[in-house]
């Protein structure tokens, strides 16, 4: 059974003394767990000292984002190589990178590769806005986004990828609506599909897909319990301590049944 996955998207909030502090609650409320991969996903100016702090086994480190060129004149920037050894994750593509910095599918693919070049799982995140739900055309834009991101992949590097189905029109800080587990459960099998098609039954076995968009500790059991989730990506509800930790128990407890 895949382990599930539950990451804190902390975005552009929180400096280093809050964020050590947030860690510190976190830590408070939750044992370690073999059932769940905890993940956060400080800014970047908290990555080291988050690192310094957290327990091993307890929890893992993610950057919110990171530049595919692996050195030289990017002011600026982050690499992925600079990152390697301090997290075990990026997110990339996720909507907000894509809406008010202008990432395209070509961005998303160099720093999927950029990432797997340097032993770091991508966490790629997928997914529609209103208008494009509204007119029939989600399934095209997953299947662009996918093939996009994916294009340079091999069927064995598969596993280390994590896709997030992130619908836009669901991203509380965004249009503020929320998906019902149908709608997940729906792109997740259109999801699924493209991966076999693309590299087969295997690969379709081990890759981990995962929902965000507004997953509160009220929330998170439907969408674990739509099927195939591997997990939940959480932004706002990250933010406080026992929202999170209620959401990572209950993927505890889903993770044990
Ligand atoms: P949200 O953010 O939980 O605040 O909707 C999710 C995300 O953007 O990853």
């Amino acid at each position: 059974m895949k382990k599930k996955l539950v990451i804190a998207n902390w975005k552009m909030n929180l400096n280093v003394a809050q964020s050590l502090s947030l860690l510190a609650r976190i830590d408070k409320n939750l044992d370690r767990t073999d059932d769940v991969e905890v993940v956060l996903a400080p800014p970047a100016i908290a990555l080291q000292p988050l690192s310094q702090e957290i327990k091993q086994n307890k929890f893992l480190l993610a950057a919110q984002n990171a530049y595919f060129k692996d050195e030289g004149a990017y002011t600026g920037e982050i690499s992925f190589t600079q990152l390697r050894g301090l997290v075990d994750y990026v997110i990339v593509g996720h909507s907000e990178r894509r809406i008010y910095f202008g990432e395209d599918d070509k961005m998303v693919r160099d720093k999927v590769q950029s990432a797997l070049r340097n032993g770091i799982s991508p966490i790629i995140c997928v997914g529609e806005n209103t208008d494009q739900r509204n007119t029939g055309q989600t399934q095209r834009v997953l299947h662009d986004q996918l093939t996009g991101a994916l294009g340079n992949v091999t069927s064995q590097e598969i596993e280390h990828i994590v896709i997030a189905y992130e619908p836009v029109w669901a991203i509380s800080t965004f249009e503020g609506q929320v998906a019902k587990p149908e709608d997940v459960k729906k792109a997740f099998n259109y999801i699924l599909e493209q991966i076999f098609e693309l590299f087969g039954n295997q690969a379709a076995k081990t890759v981990r897909l995962i929902y965000g968009g507004s997953v509160d500790d009220s929330t998170v059991s439907g969408y674990l319990n739509a099927g195939g989730c591997n997990g939940v990506l959480v932004g706002g509800a990250s933010l406080n301590p026992e929202k999170f930790s209620n959401i990572v128990k209950t993927a505890e407890q889903q993770g044990q049944q």
